[in-house]
């Protein structure tokens, strides 16, 4: 018997349209929860007297040889069986015979592949959910090795006032910490079983969807069987978490690019996450922290392409659906190696502390707080700005620094400022001074490091 091939259909399918229509040779990896769903799908089946409890033990002995054999690698695809599901029940045909046929009794193969996707994700959703924790330690890890150095800060690419580079890490992980927190909140919703909805409309059969839901440990039943085989938002959403994830990554790779590159010098990644050039001996690429960059493309990409084939499609299952998988499955793949490589780079690049500091000690991003002391001198902000932009101009032009200031010169320039204040801009002092919530003085930043350290203990 051609499992895939009705009756209805005379003619073979044409070569080209078997390749075109098929999904067996991406959809491959879904076997484990294929069989998963089927044996608690049956188990279901005997229960409610659909099937004998002699049929069900030989599906299900059945069903368990075939995922044998699909871990060892014995098994393998058939063009002719179409997809995955079609492969384990002609598979199951060539083990126990006839009998095989009763298990897809009450079920389509549209509230099953629907059932895989979500056994599938709600593993895959575990598996993230450890590979984000880990930057996220790796950035408190980060935080704490690195809080005795001050970068300068920037706002438009322009340095702006001082920060210490822990409080820098310690704002991706904020943003990775959402991450995660929006992760959790897809994993229940996709929480759902959909068997039990058939092909769009239910199944006469006295089943009972609950306790298939129970059996798979899933926590709830969708409440209308239509919704249950067309809705892929389960997807869509995990697409839309990956892009969002992937455009902090991206940023973070970009200012390792930017840090590690001979003018700022701030990072060395290690030659371990480093390349070098096929040309140029001196080179040690990034190429891990630009791939990771790269990579924020190929995800918003996946989403968009997944949205568009949504958006025009009627209820209930319609074939354009089977586009899902190699879009879900490369982003999985792909958020799984960048998490473990982006880690991986974090805890093994060296800060350059020398450098950092000649740099820091030869700006002007103690300037706000020089207008400050004048605000507290009696000036309004406005005018202080003004004062203090004017001395900024009038030392770059002779090359100097908030440091080199003659008392003679500064009298001349800007009366209103004393000499003394200038003695107070180190950018210690000033990290120091920012003791407000969320502000990078070090007290702070030690107790937002304390905090994340009680949150990742907790997770
Ligand atoms: N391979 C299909 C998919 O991935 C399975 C569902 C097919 N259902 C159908 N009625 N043709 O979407």
């Amino acid at each position: 018997m051609d499992m895939a091939r009705s009756p209805r259909l005379q003619a073979q399918l044409d070569q080209q349209a078997a390749h075109f229509t098929a999904s067996v040779f991406f959809d491959w990896r879904l076997l484990p929860y294929d069989v998963r769903g089927s044996i608690a799908h049956v188990t279901m089946l005997a229960e409610q007297q659909i099937v004998t409890p002699e049929a069900a033990e030989k599906i299900i002995a059945g069903l368990e040889q075939i995922r044998q054999e699909w871990e060892s690698g014995q098994l393998t695809p058939r063009l002719e069986w179409e997809d995955v599901h079609m492969n384990v029940e002609g598979r199951l045909a060539e083990i126990i015979g006839p009998v095989s046929g009763m298990l897809h009794t009450a079920r389509s193969r549209n509230d099953q592949v629907a059932l895989d996707m979500h056994l599938y994700m709600l593993d895959v959703g575990e598996q993230l959910k450890w590979g984000l924790l880990d930057v996220i330690h790796a950035l408190l890890e980060r935080a704490s090795a690195d809080f005795d150095v001050i970068i300068p800060g920037y706002t438009h690419m322009q340095a702006a006032q001082p920060v210490l580079l822990s409080h820098h890490w310690l704002a991706y992980k904020s943003m990775f910490i959402r991450d995660f927190e929006r992760l959790s909140q897809w994993r229940e919703r996709t929480n759902y079983s959909p068997l039990g909805a058939g092909a769009l409309s239910g199944t006469p059969y006295p089943t009972n969807p609950g306790r298939t839901a129970e059996l798979l440990g899933l926590g709830h039943v969708y409440d209308n069987s239509i919704d249950a085989v067309s809705d892929r938002d389960f997807l869509l959403e995990f697409l839309s978490w990956a892009s969002l994830t992937m455009v902090h990554m991206s940023r973070l790779a970009e200012e390792l690019v930017l840090w590690s590159s001979q003018e700022f010098g701030y990072v060395r990644i290690s030659d371990a996450y480093s390349t070098g050039s096929s040309i140029m001996p001196q080179k040690r690429n990034p190429d891990v922290a630009e791939l990771t960059r790269g990579k924020a493309g190929r995800v918003i990409g996946r989403l968009q392409g997944l949205l568009t084939t949504m958006k025009g499609l009627p209820l209930a299952y319609d074939s354009d659906m089977q586009e899902d998988k190699e879009a879900v499955f490369d982003v999985v793949d792909t958020m799984n190696s960048v998490l473990i490589v982006v880690s991986g780079m974090l805890r093994t690049l060296t800060v350059n502390r020398d450098r950092i500091a000649k740099r820091l000690g030869n700006d002007f991003t103690a300037a706000t707080d020089l207008a400050d002391m004048l605000v507290k001198s009696g000036m309004t902000f406005r005018e202080a700005h003004h004062l203090v932009g004017h001395v900024v101009s009038a030392l770059e032009s002779v090359g100097k620094g908030f440091q080199d200031v003659d008392a003679n010169w500064l009298k001349t320039v800007a009366p209103q400022i004393n000499p003394e204040w200038l003695k107070q801009l180190s950018p210690e002092n000033l990290v120091e001074k920012r003791q407000q919530p969320m502000g990078t003085a070090p007290k702070r930043v030690k107790e937002h490091i304390v905090a994340t350290q009680k949150w990742l203990a907790d997770q």
